[in-house]
């Protein structure tokens, strides 16, 4: 449901109300923009396959043209440039760089892609903050078992090492990985995501050898870059408990355990939480010694998605944590159904520092998808995206008066774009693409965020 009037409640905003050198930005990923699937020796990523399978994408889409970004990044930067950020966040498609995920030598091609794309954004005057996967395994590795396998962790460091030493002269803001609890339970848990398992222990084995390439992947890129910034991004979720009462207490608390303990604890140096590895019981990954060191290897940053708050009731026999996530039905939601709480946003951050002190906090990622549409007149006036945009910097605002250290905002997505199992069905962009025409259009939210920058 969502409430038009609230537009005319929105909070009044403005840049000077952050830290002059607050980092403002855009965020995209390689597979949902890029296309060129097949140029340049890349190779087959789990996304292509996933794709491939019919009855996994909504629409029946692809990514081999996605927003064809791979040929229209001049294009694409400038617009992110025209907004007024000072700082642009994408990936890097592991199977452009080892199209079989491993070998001898990176693939020439592929690194003087993001060679290029580096260098446009430094000359636009953008930050570029490079993930280093979004996602989009090499399916070569897939094919002997994936993240479940162990081996993987030692490819992605060999990976992490090539494109470090490459870029690494001008990238100096690196994101180890996006959203882990995506890549390890939606992949391999519920089946939705790519690989498309079903299989919790797999799952939760995924998690574990993506948090323990994340640590280790720090002094190695320390190593290749000097003044480096390594982070991760997680996506979290303020939890809160449906009633009062004792038992919807403690169902928040569980489900708090697996959306969001599971991955802080043990990358701020308190091994898994032991509530969750008790209900886990013979799903527990298996940790080798010097495993949980190593995911807590101190990095620079946290990356932080934030989309939705979740509600939780206690639900006795119900999955792992029995309890179930209750849908309240008088909420704004947007058109993926995300409950709209710029409070839990606040909340979420103002959490996060208190208990685990990360340091530097970066909004790697917040946006909203709506029923957009392209008026006759060729403008794209989505006064929800706007709302959203406005309310969640104020909230952002309030997460620093109440002392958070967060030092930048990167809104998802620059560009409307491949969105995982949905294809193009959702949209998500300050700027609106035309899939058959390529074109490009800012909607009043980019038309807002620009006039914002200017400040
Ligand atoms: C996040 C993903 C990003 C995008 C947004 C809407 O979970 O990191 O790629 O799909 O959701």
């Amino acid at each position: 449901m969502t409430d038009p009037l609230r537009t005319a409640v929105l909070p009044t905003i403005a840049r000077t109300d952050f830290p002059a050198d607050f980092r403002w930005g855009c965020s995209t990923s390689s597979f949902q923009i890029e296309g060129g699937a097949h140029e340049d020796g890349r190779g087959e990523s789990i996304w292509d396959r996933f794709c491939a399978t019919p009855g996994k994408i909504r629409d029946g889409s692809n990514g081999d043209v996605a927003c064809d970004h791979y040929h229209r990044w001049p294009e694409d930067l400038s617009l992110a440039q025209s907004l007024g950020v000072n700082a642009y966040r994408f990936s890097i498609a592991w199977p452009r760089i080892f199209p079989q995920g491993t070998g001898a030598t990176p693939n020439a091609k592929g690194l003087d892609f993001y060679s290029r794309l580096v260098d446009g954004m430094l000359e636009r005057g953008l930050q570029p903050w490079a993930t280093l996967y979004h996602w989009d395994l090499p399916q070569a590795l897939q094919d002997r078992g994936g993240w479940v396998h162990r081996d993987t962790v030692a490819a992605y460091l060999a990976y992490t090492d090539a494109v470090t030493r490459h870029l690494g002269d001008r990238v100096k803001h690196w994101i180890t990985h996006n959203e882990p609890f995506c890549s390890a339970f939606l992949g391999h848990s519920e089946g939705n995501h790519a690989p498309g398992i079903r299989d919790h222990a797999a799952a939760l084995q995924v998690c574990h050898h993506l948090l323990l390439s994340h640590g280790q992947a720090i002094p190695l890129i320390k190593r290749n870059v000097a003044d480096a910034k390594v982070g991760i991004t997680l996506s979290l979720h303020p939890i809160a408990p449906a009633t009062q009462s004792p038992a919807d207490v403690a169902a928040a608390h569980r489900h708090d355990g697996t959306r969001n303990r599971w991955f802080l604890d043990p990358l701020y140096g308190r091994g898994y939480p032991a509530d969750v590895l008790q209900m886990l019981g013979p799903l527990a990954p298996k940790v080798q010694a010097g495993d949980l060191e190593a995911m807590a290897t101190p990095a620079d940053f946290l990356g932080v998605n934030y989309y939705f708050p979740e509600v939780v009731a206690d639900a006795p026999g119900q999955g792992i944590t029995h309890s179930q996530v209750v849908e309240s039905h008088d909420v704004e939601r947007t058109a993926f159904g995300w409950q709209v709480s710029p409070e839990g946003m606040t909340t979420l951050l103002a959490r996060v520092h208190r208990d685990y002190a990360p340091g530097d906090i970066y909004l790697t990622e917040n946006g909203s998808t709506w029923e957009d549409t392209m008026l006759p007149d060729g403008t794209v006036n989505d006064a929800q995206r706007v709302s959203y945009l406005v309310r969640h910097l104020a909230a952002a605002r309030q997460a620093l008066a109440e002392g958070v250290p967060l030092k930048g905002y990167f809104y998802w997505s620059l560009l409307d774009n491949f969105e995982w199992a949905e294809g193009y069905i959702r949209r998500f962009g300050l700027a609106w693409v035309d899939y058959t025409t390529q074109q490009r259009t800012l909607k009043a939210s980019g038309h807002w965020y620009r006039q914002f920058l200017k400040g």
